[in-house]
């Protein structure tokens, strides 16, 4: 199965077999939920239809939801399955049915629609959830002496809906283990991969860390669709199947690089087949580079894979064309009509984004490199937080892109004091702000400002007001500054004018 396929086989199992409500992806953009600033799980749009605040349009739903999560990024690449972009399969009850549903019907759809190996599959659950154990217990062909409990076993993100839940594994075999005697399900290697979640979600988390019973008992589950191909399509890694390797193979071309026979340049093949996904997919919901929240989890991103271009040697542009490589994956997916659609605005927003930061990159990593050769020959371990805020402040550097390059040589960023000095920057910045109002706006109470108009149309109007240096004036001339108030004007003064 491609990967396509597989996501239109979850989603028809649910919905047509088992009763589901069949909803698009929601947008990455949190909707009314302050305590988000991305969605990185299926059920994160779907709180309020857990807690009670809202009536779902059906008690049993199921998505596949695009989901970023920025966490653990200095892992892409390094393992088989960590991503900043994926997509959650998930099936949820809004006080509908429960444990005794959810557990048989997560394990008929990989056993019988996916026909994973019973034999293969393990599951991990709460310490107490004896309830948990004895459903899994009786599923056909479930492998007995498959269940571990595991104290972890319990899923939150934030305030909210939460619970206790049961994780569903796939020995992939030996031959990818770490070896350690305690290797096992739940082990940080590659052998047991965790390719889908089922929470229980009984409790609302409270801002101030205590929980609450839910009115009533719910589902949640998540279902990596990129882990689930990679098993499927029998791929050592998710960088492997279809819904990222175009990516790879696109990069390997402008790169000269080819895939598999480099470790350290495998990583960064992968970090721009992630981050490709991530950016095309944020652009798509509506988010722009910026110094700030979203804008800048997506900056970060951009100008990451931009740094890992040039690890494998790409001197020129190249990230529009890997939109073109993410846009083929998706091109014929439901939910994605608007990737193709926005495919050219994408490209645009990357385009400049990539201009910018290509600008003062070198610049930039030639002053790093002599500051790390320097700390170095000191013998010094930290590198002072007002170089990394110069690197951040004139070329670019995201902070986090300086920590991980410092941490790629065994070394660290002072990040308290790369703090201090932005906020010194900040303070500067606000200093002359003040110092710098120059508009002296003189009493206008005058005009009738119901005259007034913005007309998009409008090639001629008529000046109604002229004023320097904050008093009224008949006349300007060239070379003057001055403040003029027209009738009618095509201009329109954006954020409150
Ligand atoms: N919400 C659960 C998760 O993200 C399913 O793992």
């Amino acid at each position: 199965m491609t990967g396509n396929e597989l996501r239109e086989a979850y989603l028809q199992f649910f919905a047509e077999k088992k009763g589901h409500l069949r909803l698009p992806s929601f947008s990455l953009i949190p909707q009314d939920d302050p305590t988000l600033l991305l969605i990185g799980a299926g059920m994160a749009p779907l709180k309020p239809f857990f807690t009670g605040k809202m009536k779902p349009p059906r008690t049993r739903v199921t998505t596949s939801q695009r989901c970023v999560r920025t966490g653990d990024i200095e892992n892409v690449g390094r393992t088989a399955r960590h991503q900043t972009y994926f997509e959650m399969l998930g099936n949820f009850s809004f006080g509908d049915y429960f444990k005794g549903e959810a557990i048989p019907w997560a394990w008929e759809f990989l056993t019988e629609v996916v026909e994973l190996p019973k034999d293969k599959l393990w599951v991990t659950v709460y310490p107490d959830d004896d309830e948990a154990i004895e459903i899994w217990k009786s599923q056909p062909g479930f492998p007995q002496d498959h269940v571990v409990k595991l104290d972890d076993n319990f899923w939150e993100i934030g305030p909210g809906p939460c619970g206790p839940d049961s994780e569903i594994y796939i020995d992939l075999g030996p031959e990818r283990g770490c070896g350690k005697p305690t290797c096992g399900v739940g082990c940080d290697c590659d052998r047991y991969l965790e390719i889908w979640n089922l929470v229980f979600t009984q409790y609302d988390r409270q801002e101030d860390g205590s929980y609450k019973d839910l009115a009533h008992k719910n589902i949640d589950t998540g279902c990596g669709l990129e882990r689930l191909a990679s098993v499927v399509q029998g791929k050592k890694t998710n960088f492997e199947t279809d819904l990222l390797y175009p990516i790879i193979e696109y990069a390997s071309k402008v790169s000269g690089v080819k895939y598999g026979e480099d470790e350290a340049k495998d990583v960064s093949l992968k970090v721009i087949a992630d981050h490709a996904r991530s950016m095309a997919i944020m652009i798509m919901d509506g988010i722009l580079p910026s110094n700030e929240g979203r804008g800048y989890v997506l900056r970060r991103i951009l100008r990451r894979a931009i740094r890992h271009g040039r690890m494998l040697g790409i001197t020129g542009k190249f990230l529009e064309g890997a939109v073109d490589a993410v846009v083929e994956i998706y091109k014929d997916a439901s939910d994605f009509g608007e990737l193709v659609a926005k495919h050219d605005y994408i490209k645009k927003v990357i385009s400049i984004e990539e201009d910018r930061f290509a600008a003062t990159l070198n610049q930039g990593m030639d002053l790093l490199n002599k500051e790390i050769d320097e700390l170095k020959a000191a013998g010094k371990k930290a590198l002072p937080g007002e170089i990394g805020f110069r690197l951040y402040d004139t070329f670019g550097f995201p902070w986090e892109l300086t920590e991980e390059i410092l941490h790629e040589q065994g070394l660290d960023l002072d990040k308290d004091g790369f703090d201090k000095a932005m906020e010194e920057q900040r303070q500067r910045a606000r200093a002359a702000r003040a110092a710098n109002i120059r508009v002296q706006v003189p009493d206008l109470s005058g005009i009738d400002v119901s005259k007034l108009a913005v007309d998009p149309e409008a090639k001629e109007s008529k000046v109604v007001a002229i004023w320097k240096d904050g008093k009224l004036a008949s006349e300007i001339h060239d070379g003057e500054e001055a403040g003029i108030i027209l009738e009618k004007t095509p201009f329109y003064a954006e954020g409150g004018g």
